[in-house]
């Protein structure tokens, strides 16, 4: 059961510019509990040029994201907010705002805790709420960030099985050493630029062929 600090709302989420439509693409950036976290800020940045963006952060992400890096016009959400935002059955409920507003998910980096959750379709925090409520006519793209143990785990090949029926985008990770550890090969971030890169290149070509609805 929420607690009453879960349960009192936030004056900032009341005011929440869910209606504002400036003609841009709506993108819900995500990110977990990964190193490669340290760079959302730089993603929302390369996003934000082009889209109107608003970010969601798993609690393990928030130990490695700076808050000072996200740009100013993008608003980040927490589990936090999503419980502070419900006080009594008339309030909306802040995941499936989100799912509604959005009209493609970027969960970038993704931690291989929450591709298992999706793939088994667990829901215990605002980003897996967001995705399990998820409209899957609309575009959702997973970029993997891991130790090379964790990215050839058995375990991988069938949680990215589990995504593709979904139909959700993998931006494949990166190859290199990984400076900590020593280990080599893939499950590095891809490139935050080529990560915008894939989804803007997506949206455009809905949009030429008419499968956005904009
Ligand atoms: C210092 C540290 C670094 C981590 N880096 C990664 C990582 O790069 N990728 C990953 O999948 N998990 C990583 N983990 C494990 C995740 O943080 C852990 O599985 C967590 O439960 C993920 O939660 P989330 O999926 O809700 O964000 C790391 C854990 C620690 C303590």
């Amino acid at each position: 059961m929420a607690s009453e600090s879960r349960k009192r709302k936030s004056p900032e989420r009341e005011s929440m510019p869910f209606g504002d439509d400036s003609g841009k693409p709506r993108i819900l950036l995500a990110a977990c509990g990964c190193v490669a976290a340290v760079q959302f800020g730089h993603i929302c940045k390369c996003f934000s040029e082009w889209a109107e963006v608003k970010a969601v952060a798993t609690d393990d992400a928030l130990s490695f994201i700076d808050r000072a890096t996200i740009p100013k016009d993008v608003v980040l959400y927490t589990d936090e907010d999503d419980w502070r935002s419900w006080g009594t059955t008339a309030d909306g409920i802040l995941h499936i705002q989100l799912r509604r507003w959005a009209e493609i998910l970027v969960i970038a980096p993704v931690s291989a805790n929450t591709l298992a959750k999706i793939a088994g379709g667990l829901c215990d925090n605002l980003l897996t709420c967001i995705v399990r409520a998820w409209d899957y006519s609309k575009p959702v793209f997973v970029a993997p960030s891991m130790n090379f143990f964790l990215w050839k785990s058995p375990f991988t090949d069938n949680v990215l099985l589990s995504l593709k029926e979904l139909g959700i985008a993998l931006i494949t990770p990166a190859s290199k050493s990984m400076a900590d550890d020593g280990d080599h090969g893939n499950g590095t971030l891809a490139d935050p630029v080529n990560i915008y890169g894939t989804v803007r290149l997506s949206y455009e070509s809905r949009r030429r062929s008419g499968g956005s609805d904009g």
